[in-house]
């Protein structure tokens, strides 16, 4: 029987993976639940609903921090019990993960000794840029290119790409994503209202409102804590809060925005000044955002559907259609850091 392969694009908030014998693309959230430190209760989005609500003896668990493998072992068993149904890793599969640039070879390696060092025993790994992967995912012609600017907004992270001809020019990556809005959501509303909310929560009123359109004084009714009383009650949120909170977050992505665009070779900005940034990752369904991006950074600001899917689409690509395999590489290869 052929071997399988896998594409993975592991993210803090989901894990994308395209399955090549399925020919199926799907996420699930990166969570587990654990009972009493030991075992384990739930995972994916069962585990994602229990957050902040599961009784003491339940832990939830987060497995990547920031964009990077935070607990190996926790994101090694979600990862198993994702790929297989019994537990068992497909034996021998072949995987191309995308990872992110901007961090140390010891973070990138995780990535690759999670299937290969572990009971999965990879027949092979590959690597791939996750830029570069999005950049494939959207059909960019990125041979061609003279200039590609990438700017994915996730979960934990905003990771910010300049390709130009096939190959990585710039990369940064920032510790600004959902979670850190939901969390400026939820100390404003501390602060305002005295009012106690939680991320899931948090997470629904920045979905609800957007950053962009008129706001109007639309409000929505919560579930939370009166921090006064001490009682649960519901609260109604006015979107001005909810927008207040995500103004700091929003204009530090901004900030570095400009300043990678400030850090680029001129052939290369001229290149992006025609076509502009390209907007993916989660985040990017967040109404309002690419018009606030637009305005903010004065570029034209292009998205897809489904943005969050758009490293691991690359990465089907790339495993379906063998033109692409030369962007990716292997952390065994001799000229492995003549790479770098
Ligand atoms: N429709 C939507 N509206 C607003 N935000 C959304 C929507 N869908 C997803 N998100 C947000 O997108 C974020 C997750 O994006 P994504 O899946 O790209 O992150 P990730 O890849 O797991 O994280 P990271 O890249 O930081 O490691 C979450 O904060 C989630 O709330
Ligand atoms: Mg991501």
């Amino acid at each position: 029987m052929a071997r399988n392969v896998y594409g993975l694009d592991l993210g803090t908030y989901e894990i994308k993976i395209f399955d090549k014998k399925k020919d199926k693309i799907w996420k699930a959230k990166n969570v587990i639940a654990m009972k009493d430190k030991k075992y384990i209760f739930s995972t994916g989005n069962e585990a994602y609903e229990m957050y902040e609500k599961a009784p003491d003896n339940i832990q939830v668990v987060f497995p990547m921090k920031n964009g990077v493998i935070a607990h190996f072992d926790d994101m090694q068993y979600l990862l198993q019990t994702l790929l297989d149904t019994d537990r068992q890793f497909s034996r021998g599969a072949e995987y191309v993960i995308a990872v992110p640039t901007d961090v140390t070879e010891v973070e990138k390696k995780a990535f690759y000794d999670l299937v290969f060092h572990s009971s999965a025993k990879a027949k092979s790994v590959r690597i791939v840029e996750r830029g570069i992967a999005e950049a494939v995912g959207m059909g960019i012609d990125i041979w061609n290119e003279k200039g590609i600017f990438i700017a994915n907004f996730g979960g934990e992270t905003t990771e910010l790409s300049v390709l130009a001809s096939g190959g990585m020019v710039l990369n940064r990556l920032i510790k600004i994503g959902g979670v850190h809005f939901d969390s400026a959501i939820a100390n404003l509303v501390r602060h305002n209202l005295d009012f106690l909310i939680g991320r899931l929560t948090a997470e629904t009123l920045r979905k609800e409102f957007g950053v962009f359109e008129e706001a109007g004084d639309a409000s929505l009714q919560v579930a939370g804590r009166n921090l006064l009383t001490g009682v649960p009650q519901q609260e109604s949120i006015p979107i001005g809060i909810v927008r207040a909170a995500m103004k700091e977050p929003l204009a530090e992505c901004v900030r570095s925005i400009k300043s990678l665009l400030d850090r680029t070779p001129p052939d290369v900005r001229r290149g992006i000044d025609e076509k502009g940034i390209y907007l993916t990752g989660g985040l990017a369904n967040l109404r309002g955002l690419s018009t606030y991006l637009e305005e903010s950074t004065g570029l034209k600001v292009t998205m897809i559907q489904n943005p969050e899917l758009c490293a691991v689409s690359g990465l089907k690509k790339m495993i379906l259609n063998k033109e692409y395999k030369k962007l990716t590489y292997s952390m065994l290869d001799e000229d492995y850091r003549w790479l770098r």
